[in-house]
């Protein structure tokens, strides 16, 4: 049985984001895909979203900045990256001869330096897409704080959407009041898709030395903890904007990237199941593959928004 497993995530937009099938990986865990390309054939996937990238190097948090916890992970990163002439100078190239769609993540500590990163971007060989992080936990400047407040983060979306042409997507914070709310903002000041969720702000103490585990204090949590989090937000978002949805948050088989699917996501990203499978993405894609020949659906249209109707 041959499926239609692809999916357009900037349908308005005039360039697109033609995507052969909805399995993307999540920003921060699969670093800039190089670093996963003997492991298996990342060529496979839907999509890769690479590390955050700021106008200028950083270093990160201190360390520890990772912690294991009940069915998930903290982590305090702090969004420690090469900056963005180095992506554009040492991986674009790279990702030029890829058949698989790169989107960059792009983070700032204010508006102007969103816009100047994505500026460079622009037209840059190699890259078919921007993620714009307004949801960081674990930045002291910007990050979350610019996702918590429609306004906000309205603004640094239209300034992004005025310094590029490329599709353009924004990713969300569970960390406000009305994600619905900020949903709405975004898509009106020019996003062309919508990912959620980041992680979610949480802290851990080490009892014997009295102190915070985490070198930042406080960090985000992912992995299948936040998962039915996730999914009733993905749920709401999608009945709410016109475009597409892209789920995130503790998938690490192919039934969860399923329950987004039928949520309303268009396309799923796998991010933390990476650390435990490196190969989770494409195992996600085959289970996909699998659900749609033994339910006997051809098209992943098919099951979008399934359980909405
Ligand atoms: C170690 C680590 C680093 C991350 N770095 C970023 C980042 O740079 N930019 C971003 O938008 N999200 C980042 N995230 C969040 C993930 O992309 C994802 O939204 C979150 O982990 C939830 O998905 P998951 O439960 O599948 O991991 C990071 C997550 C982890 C665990």
């Amino acid at each position: 049985m041959s499926f239609d497993l692809s999916v357009q995530l900037a349908p308005e937009n005039k360039r697109g984001l033609l995507l052969a099938n909805p399995v993307m990986t999540a920003s921060g865990t699969f670093g800039y895909g190089t670093e996963y390309r003997d492991v298996f054939d990342i060529q496979k996937l839907g999509a890769i979203v690479c590390k955050g990238t700021t106008l200028y190097p950083r270093e990160g948090n201190p360390q520890p900045r990772l912690v294991e916890t009940a069915s998930g992970v903290l982590n305090s990163i702090g969004l420690q990256n090469i900056g963005v002439e180095a992506v554009i100078r040492e991986k674009a190239s790279i990702w030029t001869g890829w058949q698989v769609p790169v989107i960059v993540s792009i983070a700032g500590e204010t508006v102007d330096e969103y816009t100047q990163v994505a500026g460079k971007l622009d037209g840059v060989a190699g890259i078919s897409g921007i993620e714009v992080n307004i949801s960081c936990p674990n930045v002291r400047a910007g990050g979350a704080a610019f996702g918590a407040n429609s306004e906000l983060a309205a603004g640094v979306t239209a300034a992004v959407r005025a310094a590029t042409s490329l599709p353009e997507l924004v990713k969300l914070t569970p960390s406000t009041g009305d994600i619905v709310e900020v949903a709405k903002a975004v898509v009106e000041a020019g996003a062309d898709a919508i990912s959620l969720i980041n992680s979610v702000r949480g802290m851990a103490i080490d009892i014997t030395g009295r102190r915070p585990t985490l070198g930042n204090v406080t960090g985000g949590l992912s992995g299948p903890a936040i998962k039915p989090l996730a999914l009733a937000l993905v749920y709401e978002v999608a009945g709410a904007v016109k475009v597409p949805v892209v789920g995130c948050g503790g998938i690490t088989s192919a039934s969860d990237a399923i329950e987004f699917i039928m949520a309303g996501a268009s396309a799923v990203q796998v991010g933390s199941a990476t650390f435990t499978n490196p190969r989770a993405p494409l195992d996600v894609l085959e289970g996909i593959e699998q659900f749609m020949e033994k339910e006997g659906i051809s098209k992943l249209s098919e099951i979008i928004g399934a359980a909405r109707r």
